[in-house]
């Protein structure tokens, strides 16, 4: 399956979200390809840090410029993640035609939402000519949600992305905002391995057995 992670804005999460489930998948048995279009490369730069710390298992990241719709496409055995960064629009739209799916993570505030509703409506046109296939699924979820639950901007945003047109599903799954996430990156690690018992990790793994439910996790 191919998982574009997309989003126009920087620091919505797209690289902690894409190395995390890449990591996740390897732990759990299935060989993840990844492709970093973003020309910030965080998405390669953690496997390489990985590699260098020599944390296992390691992860296969290609930082690349540019891409093909077939080269995505023939990876047959594999998961493939792709990070995509606003700054490379062209490679961007090329990627989403091989997408089975788009996940978008959003920070909750409405400038974000905006910026999400912008994002549709850029890739729109794009995404409609490769919708024939009719599995192209796009996906939304709150990143970086406020741990105190009083506070209503969460939830107010997952209510605006389920109004905004193109979006298929908003997973019910957040991802809270937890140092942690900033923490174990730091050390080429994701959350689940560096505090498996946290809230992070709790939060995630349920986040990426969502994403992945034909996939027996421990
Ligand atoms: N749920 C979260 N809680 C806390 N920090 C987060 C969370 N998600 C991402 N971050 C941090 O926010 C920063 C930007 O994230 P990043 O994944 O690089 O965003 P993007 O790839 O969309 O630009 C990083 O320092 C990352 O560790
Ligand atoms: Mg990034």
């Amino acid at each position: 399956m191919i998982t574009v992670i997309a989003n126009l804005k920087g620091g919505s999460g797209k690289s902690t979200v894409a190395f995390n489930l890449a990591v996740w998948l390897e732990i759990n048995g299935h060989h993840v390809v990844g492709y970093d279009l973003d020309p910030q490369c965080t998405f390669s730069d953690l496997g390489m840090l990985r590699k260098e710390i020599g944390n296992k298992p390691e992860l296969e990241i290609h930082p690349v410029r540019a891409v093909l719709k077939e080269q995505l496409l023939s990876h047959e055995d594999a998961e493939v993640i792709v990070d995509v960064g606003a700054a490379n629009m062209a490679a961007m739209k090329e990627a989403m035609t091989a997408a089975d799916r788009i996940l978008i993570p959003v920070p909750p505030s409405q400038a974000d939402v905006w910026a999400t509703q912008r994002f549709l409506h850029i890739i729109g046109p794009d995404l409609e000519a490769t919708k024939l296939n009719g599995r192209q699924k796009i996906l939304a979820f709150v990143n970086r949600a406020d741990t105190n639950k009083s506070i209503r901007e969460t939830h107010e945003t997952e209510s605006a992305l389920k109004m905004l047109p193109g979006i298929d599903v908003v997973l019910p799954y957040r991802l809270r905002m937890r140092t942690s996430f900033r923490r174990s990156l730091s050390e080429g690690m994701t959350v689940f391995e560096m505090w498996p018992r946290g809230k992070a990790a709790e939060e995630f793994r349920i986040l990426a057995r969502a994403l992945y439910p034909h996939v027996v996790s421990h």
